[in-house]
């Protein structure tokens, strides 16, 4: 399989230091830089929006990996794209299912890549069939709303057969990936691991990313 996608979360960074901290990651060889947007009604937490991801795109040199925890995503498909979003995931449960498959393709007529994310309580076989037309799968290895929480190994489960059905997607996992859960999750055939707390906790940024590789 492709070399596995690290996607650093800044979710974790001092954003009273962002720029610093993107510099951090991107000098130590991070794929993409992964922005948690939450809007405290999807998630119980409120962090980044439109204006600091287009600031982040002013001085980031790696693609913007946008992963949005709201409600109505739709509504902010056409900014974030236009703040500079390279890869942009919805959440499957934010969106009524007959909306999904349009969502997907209005995201796509964008130019940009295209990401859905289950968070752990969702049956991924209910997602299958929305999976010919995205470019990633998020599998949510935590209930997404914060930082620093344990992976909760059930949801790894996910991973497989859907790896097994679709050789070319991408998946990835966010939520508690260290080198013994991102280990977990390469062996089962995601092939793009985020990581918050690890990444900026640890003494040397590079070798936690290499560890993420494998
Ligand atoms: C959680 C976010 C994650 C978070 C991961 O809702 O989606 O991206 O930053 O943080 P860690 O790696 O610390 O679990
Ligand atoms: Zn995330």
């Amino acid at each position: 399989m492709s070399r596995v996608i690290v996607s650093p979360s800044i979710l974790s960074a001092d954003f009273a230091n962002l720029e610093r901290d993107i510099k951090r990651v991107e000098n130590a060889g991070a794929d993409w830089l992964h922005i948690d947007v939450m809007d405290g009604h999807f998630v119980p937490n409120i962090t980044i929006g439109v204006p600091v991801t287009a600031s982040i795109k002013q001085i980031a040199k790696l693609p913007l990996d946008v992963h949005l925890m709201i409600e109505n995503p739709q509504n902010f498909v056409e900014p974030f794209v236009k703040a500079g979003a390279d890869i942009l995931t919805f959440h499957y449960e934010a969106v009524e299912a007959d909306k999904i498959k349009s969502l997907a393709g209005y995201i796509k007529s964008f130019g940009v890549m295209t990401g859905m994310s289950i968070k752990p309580k969702t049956n991924v076989k209910d997602v299958l069939p929305y999976l010919t037309d995205l470019d990633m799968l998020l599998v949510m290895t935590v209930e997404p709303g914060f930082g620093g929480q344990m992976f909760i190994e059930d949801c790894a489960a996910k991973i497989k057969p859907v790896r097994e059905m679709f050789p070319e997607l991408i998946i990835q996992v966010d939520g508690g990936i260290n080198a013994k859960t991102g280990k977990l999750c390469r062996d089962l055939g995601a092939n793009s691991l985020v990581a918050g707390s690890y990444i900026y906790k640890s003494d040397d940024i590079e070798k936690a990313i290499i560890s993420l590789r494998g």
